[in-house]
């Protein structure tokens, strides 16, 4: 997750990933499979963490200071048997977030291929 220092302003800076970040947990808080793993979550927070995280992700500002990933799902995985299928229809949110934001197919695929290279770590593997 290195070089990817020309995201972070391609898609429009903090605000935008503010932006993406609220539809995309509107997303996935409506979705059946999904849901319940959020459900005592301090939403206001875990929004906060997730766009720092995307933001250091994308090469913006390194001020996330959050659980590496595999410490922050582990539970999911041991306890809620958090596996592929809940990490693409995560990705498919994600990328329906986008599209509607009319960011540029190129830059999507980008943002996906990043977000894909964590798989491993969220699935514990
Ligand atoms: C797609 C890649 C993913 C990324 C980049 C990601 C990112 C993050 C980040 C940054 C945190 C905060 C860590 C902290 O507390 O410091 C987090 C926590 C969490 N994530 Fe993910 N996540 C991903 C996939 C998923 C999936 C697929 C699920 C479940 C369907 C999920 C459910 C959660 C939950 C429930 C927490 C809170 C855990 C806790 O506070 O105990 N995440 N994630």
């Amino acid at each position: 997750m290195s070089n990817n220092s020309h995201i972070f302003d391609a898609i429009g800076g903090f605000e935008a990933i503010i932006a993406a970040v609220d539809i995309f947990y509107d997303k996935v808080l409506a979705d059946p499979l999904l849901a319940d793993f959020f459900n005592k979550l301090d939403m206001e927070q875990q929004n906060k963490k997730m766009v720092s995280f995307m933001a250091r992700a994308f090469g913006g500002p390194k001020e996330y200071q959050g659980k590496d990933l595999r410490q922050a799902h582990k539970k999911l995985v041991v306890e809620q048997g958090l596996s592929d299928v809940h990490f693409d229809a995560v990705a498919v949110h994600l990328q329906a977030t986008l599209r509607q934001l009319e960011v540029a197919d190129d830059l999507i695929q980008q943002v996906m291929d990043v977000v894909g290279s964590t798989r491993d770590e969220v699935l514990n593997r």
